[in-house]
């Protein structure tokens, strides 16, 4: 080997032709300019904008589908009050996110982690407490100076599906006991019926200001790639119907950002790993395949062992010359594969059960047929790739799983 060169230099030249700065194709990113929020972005500095007066903002509620820049704006909201406010003499901002701590005690303890800036200061410990306690010292945390804390709760859905809405009790009732200090709510979901799931009560506290984020279209999507793939490629190495098709390709979704940063990102990484000089729609089409088999890879791996029973029972069918095929063929493929490996057999009413959450999951396509007098019945078909229907197989479910070389259908 050549002095200085290393197994991994092939690599590193490689990508070093292609991307600039990796980091800002990956979506933790949190890039200055957001464009198409700025009217999100104005709505929500205006609401908070009394903190810096030490007067107490509304509390808010933030809608939106996923990857529509609810945190992105956020964070960048964040940063930019606390420029205003250096030292935090007038606003805390403090950032929890619900599915990582998921418990009432878990964003309590969070909370007040983030204002006691010295850990071994911090009261609370780490579990241990009954919530009662937890709260009042909080409360006492908070109120230990005369501020305003703005108090962002991110994917708060996930708390209250958890938990349900005590934590948002406690939390917008503190000003109540509050001497000096005073507290904002921010919530963030992506669930549409959200405050379905909250109190009356809660639910006029919380979402005291209501804002949407909208889907972003193609042409905001392309934008916001552009803007991105501006400093993270070098120049010229993009073709320049690749953000175009990253961007129609996540418009026909749901309009998602994140996706089409993924697309872009690894059709980036396919390009390097390739060693192509240039990006191209090819390599979007790759990654785009990737994400979708990714995607159907974690599916599978969390179906319970019945369902991946039943779903090798349609495979065995498919791969028996029976590409569609009705719940009776179904149930017998599905009770021949239980009993080659020993495994219970459920009724054909909780396959039938099952199959629909198969089709739910995309993983097949079930589709119901009319036949006149004779009544209704489902046609059923497999909807994933070799790749997957490989990886099943090589479940330890089906270590013991003996299929005859030349199965004849029962
Ligand atoms: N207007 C924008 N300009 C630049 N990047 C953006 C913009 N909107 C979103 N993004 C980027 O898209 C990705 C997804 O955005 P974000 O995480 O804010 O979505 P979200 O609405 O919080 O989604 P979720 O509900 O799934 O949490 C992030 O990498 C973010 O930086
Ligand atoms: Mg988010």
């Amino acid at each position: 080997m050549e002095e200085g060169s290393s197994i991994f230099t092939q690599y590193v030249s490689t990508r070093h032709s292609l991307v600039k700065d990796s980091k800002i194709l990956q979506t933790t990113y949190i890039p200055d300019n957001l464009p198409h929020r700025k009217d999100k972005i104005d709505a929500i500095v205006e609401i908070l904008a009394p903190a810096l007066g030490d007067n107490k903002p509304s509390n808010i509620l933030i809608f939106g589908k996923t990857g529509t820049g609810k945190t992105a704006v956020m964070t960048y909201i964040g940063k930019e009050l606390k420029k205003a406010d250096p030292n935090e003499d007038h606003v805390c901002f403090i950032y929890v996110n619900c599915e990582v701590n998921d418990t009432a005690y878990g964003i309590m303890y969070s909370i007040s982690n983030q204002i006691v800036k010295d850990p071994s200061n911090n009261k609370i410990p780490f579990t241990g407490w009954s919530l009662d306690k937890i709260l009042t010292a909080l409360a006492e945390v908070i109120d230990n100076e005369n501020r305003i804390f703005v108090v962002v709760l991110d994917e708060i859905d996930r708390s209250v599906e958890r938990n349900g809405d005590d934590i948002f009790y406690y939390l917008t009732t503190l000003n109540e006991v509050l001497k000096k200090s005073r507290v904002s709510i921010i919530g963030i979901t992506n669930n549409a019926k959200f405050t379905d799931l909250l109190s009356p009560k809660i639910k006029s506290r919380l979402g005291e200001e209501k804002i949407v984020f909208p889907p972003y279209n193609v042409q905001q999507l392309e934008d916001i790639l552009y803007n991105r793939a501006k400093f993270a490629f070098e120049d010229g190495v993009l073709d320049e119907d690749v953000i175009p098709y990253c961007a129609a390709l996540s418009a026909q979704e749901m309009g998602d950002a994140r996706r089409a940063l993924d697309l872009l990102r690894i059709s980036a990484e396919i390009a390097g790993r390739n060693g192509d000089s240039k990006i191209t729609s090819a390599h979007v089409r790759s990654a785009k395949n990737k994400i979708e088999i990714d995607a159907m890879t974690e599916v599978i791996k969390t179906l319970t062992i019945q369902s991946k029973i039943l779903l090798m029972g349609i495979i065995r069918n498919t791969e028996n010359d029976m590409p569609v095929m009705t719940t009776g063929d179904v149930y017998s493929s599905y009770r021949y594969v239980c009993e080659n490996i020993g495994q219970s057999v459920l009724s054909q009413r909780r396959i039938t059960g099952l199959i629909q959450e198969l089709d739910m999951l995309g993983v097949i396509h079930a589709k119901l047929k009319s036949y006149g007098n004779a009544g209704r019945t489902k046609e059923i078909e497999l909807c994933i790739s070799k790749d997957i229907i490989e990886m099943l197989k090589e479940d330890e479910v089906f270590a013991d799983y003996k299929p005859p070389k030349q199965t004849t259908l029962i």
